[in-house]
């Protein structure tokens, strides 16, 4: 099982952004917890909490991206689409699943926080605070 924990390396610099990202790391460890202790209540709770941080986080992001002419919003914007789409999709019916597929979803989960981090969320950061946008 992985366990979420914020790093100071997931900083970007970009104060809006990483508090929103170390939210996200809190929910899904919430939701982690929820299921671990076999709470399904917690775990509805969570589970709507934490797809309305995404939609919240990647609104966002999109509307910086949009207000500052940003030249990679359309592929940034994709991944947020697809990851959405997806999280929602398997959110669904999570609590019932394996303890494999469970534990593969939060593997997803964190992978893809770090490798859009990495990727998309640094690039777009380093354009806010070099041209001194907010
Ligand atoms: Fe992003
Ligand atoms: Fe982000």
């Amino acid at each position: 099982m992985i366990f979420f924990n914020w790093e100071n390396n997931y900083e970007t610099g970009f104060e809006l952004i990483d508090k929103q990202h170390k939210d996200y790391i809190i929910i899904v460890d919430q939701l982690q917890n929820s299921i671990v202790s076999h709470n399904k209540e917690l775990f509805n709770k969570y589970s709507v909490e934490f797809l309305t941080h995404i939609h919240d986080h990647f609104v966002t992001e999109n509307d910086l991206m949009i207000k500052h002419n940003y030249h990679g919003y359309f592929s940034h914007k994709a991944e947020h689409d697809r990851f959405y789409e997806k999280t929602k999709n398997n959110l669904a019916n999570l609590y019932d699943k394996s303890t494999i597929e469970i534990n593969l979803f939060f593997e997803v989960t964190y992978r893809w926080f770090r490798n859009h981090l990495d990727i998309n969320d640094r690039k777009l950061a380093r354009f806010l605070i070099d041209n001194n946008l907010s």
